[in-house]
């Protein structure tokens, strides 16, 4: 094996199923310290973030869901479901985290896709 084949095992963990989280809502999932919020769109695509908005630690999981982006109840950044990343003139992100559906059930790799900055 070479430096260019090594891949990382992925775990995938069980958190639920799509029938547990109501269109354009979202449930929590601690991991260790990390609260993740697991998100269902309109048109049932389910997305995984840190449960803490880049501007300054909104609870994301109670925000408002529309397309493939949450609007943070605390002072409205609109924050990527797809990328973490804050919209618009705002500047920040959030840690992703990989989807797996299977049928209804819903699989997370609790570690980040992508790093909060
Ligand atoms: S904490 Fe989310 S917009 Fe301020």
């Amino acid at each position: 094996m070479n430096a260019h084949s090594i891949q990382m095992d992925v775990v995938w963990v069980l958190v639920g199923t799509i029938d547990d989280i109501p269109r354009q809502g979202s449930r929590r999932v601690q991991k260790g310290q990390t609260r993740i919020a697991v998100f269902r769109t309109a048109d049932d695509r389910i997305f995984a973030i840190e449960d803490r908005c880049p501007h300054k630690n909104g609870p994301l999981s109670e925000g408002i869901v529309h397309d493939a982006c949450v609007t943070c109840p605390l002072h409205n950044w609109v924050i990527s479901l797809e990328t973490g990343e804050a919209q618009g003139a705002d500047y920040g992100r959030s840690a992703t985290f990989p989807v797996r559906v299977e049928g209804r059930s819903i699989y997370l790799d609790l570690m980040p896709t992508t790093a909060a900055c």
